[in-house]
């Protein structure tokens, strides 16, 4: 497919999706969410994909936001769907069967650090800083971040960076939990391949039945408790499950083929 946003790669099993508008410090404009979207699914759709990357172009930003030179003339309605489609996109993200890390190279603000909290990990090189500015617009984050921040970091905390627009950079993310690892930047890509080779290692459909459990616990209407017991059930239905028991019990190293 022919991107003009972002940059895709594909190489041992990861999926690399790169924003790629560093001029405008990788701001998500709507035509680069679509692409986004569209890679995100080319990714989940490819059998010898197993894990997908996330990450920004140049030195300075991850993602700087959602593109304000698209936010004028948005009103109640308009706004809404706005929004909404963000979620939408991000919703799909948060749900992927295969791991989905942020390579978080810079500014993740905004609609980039509610991306960031989208993907399942984050791992931030020396010179990310996260915030959520929207407040400064006269605004609030319209792609969840009221809510995956509060997930991620605790509700006073939350409410905290939400309201004073405050920036924080990766280390004080990684103390407060939004940032998995932090590594010097000429690490990132090797530390979020390092973490995804790990997992690949694991059985894929285990891996994405954690994806759902986890998500679970944060889905009104669904009980994580009474999910978790049926997705161990359908584990158990899987070869995979009976290769990993049985190389165990043979002393081997089990080999999963995701079925
Ligand atoms: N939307 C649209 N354009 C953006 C953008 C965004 N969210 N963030 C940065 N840009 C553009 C700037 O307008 C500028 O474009 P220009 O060169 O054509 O004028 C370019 O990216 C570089 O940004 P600049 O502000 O000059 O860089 P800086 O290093 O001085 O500041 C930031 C970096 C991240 C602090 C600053 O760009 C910023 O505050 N961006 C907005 C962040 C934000 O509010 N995000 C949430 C949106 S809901």
């Amino acid at each position: 497919m022919d991107f003009q946003n972002i940059l895709t790669t594909s190489a041992d099993g990861i999926f690399t999706i790169t924003i790629n508008r560093p001029d405008k410090l990788n701001a998500l404009n709507q035509a680069t969410l679509g692409e986004l979207q569209s890679a995100v699914n080319i990714a989940k759709a490819d059998a010898s994909v197993k894990g997908i990357i996330i990450t920004g172009a140049g030195p300075k930003a991850f993602v700087a936001g959602a593109d304000i030179s698209e936010f004028a003339g948005l009103d109640a309605p308009s706004g809404t769907i706005f929004a909404a489609a963000g979620h939408a996109i991000y919703k799909e993200i948060e749900l992927c069967p295969k791991p989905v890390i942020a390579a978080v190279n810079g500014f993740a603000l905004g609609g980039g650090c509610e991306l960031a909290m989208a993907c399942h990990m984050r791992v931030a090189a020396e010179n990310a800083k996260f915030g959520q500015p929207e407040v400064n617009l006269g605004l609030i984050p319209g792609y969840a971040g009221t809510q995956r921040l509060v997930q991620l970091i605790g509700k006073g905390k939350a409410l905290e960076l939400l309201m004073t627009a405050d920036m924080i950079d990766a280390h004080e993310a990684h103390r407060l939990g939004l940032a998995n690892y932090v590594v010097p930047a000429d690490q990132l890509l090797t530390k979020a391949a390092e973490i995804l080779q790990k997992i690949f290692t694991k059985a894929p459909l285990a891996i994405a039945e954690i994806v759902n459990c986890v998500n679970a616990y944060y889905t009104s209407g669904i009980d994580g408790f009474r999910y978790e017991q049926e997705a161990f059930g359908r584990c158990c239905d899987t070869a995979d499950f009976r290769e990993g028991a049985g190389a165990f019990l043979e002393k081997r190293k089990a080999v999963f083929t995701g079925k």
